[in-house]
This record gives structure tokens, C-alpha cells and sequence, in this order.
């Protein structure tokens, strides 16, 4: 171009200048700029030959860096093969025998990127992150991070997408269980204020239960000496107060034994008295105690219980607590309905064992009811309690003592359907083995 300009304004010239004296200037110019291009690298020295050498250094130095990192190294082809795996890469694929073979499992678990089109070459390179939650071929968990970053032309002898690796089992196992501690607790606390806060609510009721029978006893027994001061006494009425005093006294020795019984068993200090005894009569007994109480509601009760149904070895009288529980529940919750107390011998698995269940037809209970059931002081509706009576101990205690005798309890109940409530038993509670023969 610049030949080309000089030659055209030669021949512009006009004729009283020589050919000569333009290419006399044209040849100074020239030197000129050779001078200043001298100058201008001589000044730079040796960084001038550094900056030459830097886009050859860059990729060894991050080859170096990636290895001292832990970070494999290797390169995906367009048709998807791996190649030129880094020695760090090839020892993360150890349990794999070796690169190839790991290449092919994470090509079975993850889809590479879509290649795009490689701006210097416009072939098509593959670039993005991804991860892989993968088992070794012998079933041990790995978690790896697979960095694509798109051709590697800065790597003059090799073809394909650079891929970098990186073992990310450590860090997700700890993040887990971080995770999953954090999870456990949160519910812990939640469980610990919902705990507390149903021990307020406990109290505030428990404060009414304990009030209303004492005050019974207090204001019965002050008519009576009254009455005794000013002679004014009937034998039917001191009868009726008494025994009026007495139910209170009893209803109160009841409840301080929940509170006692729920904490005995919380601090594994309930005794079991195991003993041989007949199912049958033990069942007929909790039965004639709820009668009355089914009674106040016009219940109907109904034992199911065959005639062969044999003994079993248990405290007797824990297990009757148990039904006890189940069945005034069941007459509370029930209005004019029926209560029926079945019992069953499930013979015939590896474990001998006893099936009590009850079955009402009475309010039942949603599935948030369901779940918090056997919490201790929980009741399901609180303005309940006030028709109900009770301080939501009974179910708390019951669970506590099934488990303690080696057997379980299951409850099937619908909102406005019923409730039946299953406890399954060891017919030989395994607290007694070694002391009851068989
Ligand atoms: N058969 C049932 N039908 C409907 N709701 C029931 C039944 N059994 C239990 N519940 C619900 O579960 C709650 C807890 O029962 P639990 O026996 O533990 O306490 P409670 O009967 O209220 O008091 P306590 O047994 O200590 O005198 C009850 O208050 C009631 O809301
Ligand atoms: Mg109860």
C-alpha cells in the first residue's frame, strides 16, 4: 500500500522534480521508523521478552496450580470421549480402574452441555458445571465436580473441551451432616418450646384440677364441723359430704399419681412386678371399672374376649392401668355410642403374643391429633378439658409402659368416625424372663 501510494505521487509529480529526490525522502522516512521501532524495544528489555513468553507460561503454571490443588485435569473430545487425563484425574478414577472406565460411569449418570460455537475456531466446544453424586464398583459414595470450560487453544498440541475435576466427597458429606444437624436441631428445639409450652398450659389447667377438688374437701369438711358445732347434722346429708369429700380425695390421689407414674418412667425408675395371670379376668376387671363411667355418657360396652384366650406374664396391674386409660378415654369421647374391648392370642409368628384392642364410635381425631397424642399433658382440644376433665397424662403413661414391657401401640382414627386403639404385648414381657418360669 505504501509502495503503491509512493509510486502514484511520483507520477504526480510534476516534471521539475526528480524521481530520485522522492525516494531519497521516501528511504529517510523509512529509516526513521526502523530507528524509533529500535528504540522503543530496546527501552522494554527483557520485560518486552517476559510478555512474548506469558500465554505459554499461563497454562503450564495453571496446569501446576490445579495439581497442587487437587483438581484433575483431562480433555473432552466433540464426539464426548475423554483424553489426555492428568495424573491427579487419573488417580480419582483409581477405584474405576483408570479414567476411561470413569468416564464411561459418569456419561451413564450425567448429560454433558450442549456444545456451542468456540468463538476462536468456531467449532463447537462444551462449557458449564456440573455434579455427580455416584457410588465406586464397590458401592462406596463419591461426589464429583465437573467444570467444562470450552476449547483450550492456549494448549497448542491438544484437541477438545477443557474438563477440571474436583472430589467434592469430603465437603458434601460434611455439608450433610452440617445440614442434617442443623435440621435435627431445629426439631429439637421446636420440640423443646412446644414441651414447655404445654407444661405452662399443663399447669394452668392442672391448677384448676387440683383447685376444684380440694376446695371440695375444704368446703365439705367446714359445713360438716359447722354442723357438728351447732348440732345441726342429718346422717343422710354427713353421708352425702363425706363421700363427696372422699371422691375428691381420690380423684386427687389420681392425679398426682399420673404425674408421678410419667415421671418415674421418664427417669427409668418404674418398677415392673411381672406375674403370671389370666388374660380373660384381667380384661373382665378393666371392663366392670369403665362400665360405670360408660354409664355417664350412654355408652354401650361390649368385651370380646374368647374363653381359650390363656394367661400371659406381665405386671397385671400396669396392664390394667393401660386398658383402663384406653377405655375411659374411649367412654369420654364417646356419647350414646358403643365400646367395644377385644382381645386376641396371635399365636403363630416367632413371638407369642397378646392383642388388646379398643374401638369406640366416638368424636376421633384428625391426623395433627393423631401425631401429638402422646405427648405428655397434650390434649386435643383444650376446651375440652373443661367438659373432659383429665390432664392429658393418660396416653403419655400408657405408651410409656407398653414400651416398657416390650410391646407397642397403634391407632387408627378418623374425625367423627371413632377411634380404636391397638396394643400388642408380649404374652412373656421380657422383664420377667428370667425371674417366671415359662
Ligand atoms: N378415644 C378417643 N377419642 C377421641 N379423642 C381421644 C380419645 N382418646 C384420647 N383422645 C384425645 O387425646 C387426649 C389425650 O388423652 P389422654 O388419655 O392422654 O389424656 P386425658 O384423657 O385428657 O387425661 P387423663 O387420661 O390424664 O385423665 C385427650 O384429651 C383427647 O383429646
Ligand atoms: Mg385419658
Amino acid at each position: 500500500m505504501a509502495v503503491a501510494a509512493l509510486v502514484g505521487l511520483v507520477a504526480s509529480l510534476p516534471n521539475g522534480l526528480g524521481v530520485a529526490t522522492v525516494l531519497g525522502v521516501a528511504c529517510l522516512a523509512g529509516l526513521l521508523l526502523a530507528a524509533l521501532v529500535l528504540v522503543v524495544r530496546t527501552d522494554r528489555g527483557p520485560s518486552a521478552l517476559a510478555d512474548i513468553q506469558a500465554p505459554e507460561r499461563s497454562p503450564i503454571a495453571e496446569l501446576r496450580v490445579a495439581r497442587a490443588m487437587g483438581v484433575g485435569v483431562g480433555f473432552v473430545q466433540d464426539d464426548g470421549s475423554l483424553s489426555t487425563p492428568s495424573p491427579t484425574l487419573t488417580a480419582m478414577a483409581g477405584p474405576w480402574n483408570g479414567p476411561l472406565d470413569w468416564w464411561l460411569a459418569v456419561l451413564s449418570q450425567v448429560r454433558m452441555p450442549t456444545p456451542r460455537t468456540c468463538k476462536l475456531c468456531g467449532g463447537g466446544e462444551r462449557a458449564g458445571l456440573l455434579r455427580l453424586d455416584m457410588d465406586t464398583p464397590r458401592g462406596v459414595r463419591r461426589v464429583y465436580q465437573l467444570n467444562l470450560h470450552g476449547h483450550a487453544h492456549e494448549f497448542h498440541d491438544v484437541d477438545g473441551s477443557l474438563l477440571l475435576v474436583r472430589d467434592m466427597t469430603v465437603t458434601s458429606v460434611s455439608e450433610e451432616n452440617l445440614r442434617r444437624l442443623n435440621e435435627e436441631m431445629t426439631v429439637a428445639r421446636d420440640q423443646a418450646l412446644a414441651a414447655s409450652r404445654a407444661k405452662s398450659a399443663f399447669l394452668a389447667n392442672m391448677s384448676h384440677e387440683l383447685r376444684t377438688p380440694l376446695n371440695a374437701v375444704i368446703g365439705y369438711s367446714e359445713m360438716l364441723l359447722e354442723g357438728l358445732e351447732q348440732d345441726t347434722l342429718s346422717p343422710g346429708s354427713t353421708k352425702q359430704d363425706l363421700g363427696r369429700i372422699r371422691s375428691s380425695g381420690m380423684h386427687l390421689l389420681d392425679l398426682i399419681s399420673d404425674v408421678l407414674d410419667l415421671s418415674k418412667v421418664e427417669a427409668g425408675k418404674l418398677e415392673l412386678n411381672p406375674e403370671r395371670f389370666e388374660v380373660r379376668d384381667l380384661a373382665r376387671e378393666a371392663m366392670a371399672i369403665a362400665k360405670p363411667m360408660a354409664r355417664n355418657n350412654r355408652n354401650r360396652v361390649e368385651l370380646d374376649c374368647p374363653a381359650d384366650v390363656g394367661s400371659m406374664v406381665a405386671d397385671p396391674i400396669r396392664v390394667r392401668q393401660v386398658l383402663f386409660n384406653l377405655l375411659s378415654n374411649a367412654c369420654k369421647f364417646t356419647e350414646r355410642g358403643r365400646i367395644q374391648l377385644s382381645v386376641r392370642r396371635l399365636a403363630g409368628g416367632t413371638e407369642d403374643q397378646i392383642c388388646f384392642r379398643v374401638a369406640d364410635t366416638g368424636i376421633g381425631m384428625d391426623e395433627t391429633q393423631r401425631r401429638r397424642l402422646y405427648e405428655p399433658f397434650y390434649q386435643a382440644d383444650t376446651s375440652s378439658t373443661r367438659v373432659h376433665g383429665g390432664s392429658g397424662l393418660g396416653l403419655a403413661i400408657s405408651r410409656l409402659l407398653i414400651q416398657e414391657m416390650g410391646g407397642h401401640i397403634e391407632l387408627q382414627s378418623e374425625p367423627g368416625k371413632g377411634s380404636t386403639f391397638t396394643i400388642i404385648l408380649p404374652a412373656k414381657a421380657q422383664c420377667a424372663a428370667s425371674t417366671l418360669s415359662a
